[in-house]
C-alpha cells in the first residue's frame, strides 16, 4: 500500500470512528448503569431514565443494569413515571443472555424472542422471562430480587 493510500484509509476509518460514537450518543432508546445489591435489592435513581436537551426533557424506554453477584443483566423499562418492569435477561430456553432491541428481547442462541413483560414473541423458548417486582419514589427505582 502506498503513502497516500494509506493516509486515505486512515481518513475513512477516523471519520467512521466519529459516526459511530456521535450515533451511540445520539441513542435515545437505552443505557447500560452498574448497580450495586443491597438488601436484596437494586436501587437505580430515575434520572437514569432522563435526557435533557434544548428541546425540553424525555426519557429513555429502558436502562440495562449489572450488578455484582448476579450473573445476568437486568433490563428496566420505564412505561411512565411510576410505571416500571423489571426483566432477567437471561433466555427461558436454555439460559443464553439475551440482547435488547428497542421492545423486543432476542437470543442469539437458537432465536427466541421476548416482549417487555417477558412474553414469548417467538420460539423455541416457551416460558416467560423471570421479572422482578419493582417499587418507585420521588427519586429512585427499587427492583427486589427475591
Ligand atoms: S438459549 Fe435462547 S433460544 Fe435457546
Amino acid at each position: 500500500m502506498e503513502r497516500k493510500d494509506f493516509i486515505l484509509s486512515c481518513g475513512y476509518a477516523c471519520l467512521g470512528i466519529l459516526g459511530f460514537s456521535s450515533l451511540l450518543q445520539s441513542c435515545s432508546l437505552g443505557s447500560f448503569v452498574l448497580s450495586q445489591v443491597e438488601e436484596n435489592r437494586l436501587t437505580l435513581s430515575k434520572s437514569f431514565f432522563v435526557m435533557t436537551n434544548t428541546k425540553g426533557t424525555t426519557y429513555k424506554k429502558y436502562i440495562i443494569t449489572k450488578a455484582e453477584g448476579i450473573q445476568y443483566p437486568i433490563v428496566i423499562y420505564r412505561k411512565a413515571e411510576d410505571n416500571y418492569n423489571a426483566l432477567l435477561l437471561r433466555c427461558s430456553h436454555q439460559g443464553a443472555e439475551l440482547t435488547v432491541n428497542g421492545d423486543v428481547m432476542t437470543c442469539s442462541a437458537h432465536g427466541s424472542e421476548f416482549g417487555i413483560h417477558g412474553d414469548v414473541l417467538q420460539g423455541p423458548a416457551e416460558d416467560r422471562l423471570r421479572s422482578f417486582a419493582v417499587q418507585s419514589d420521588a427519586q429512585n427505582i427499587y427492583i427486589h430480587l427475591t
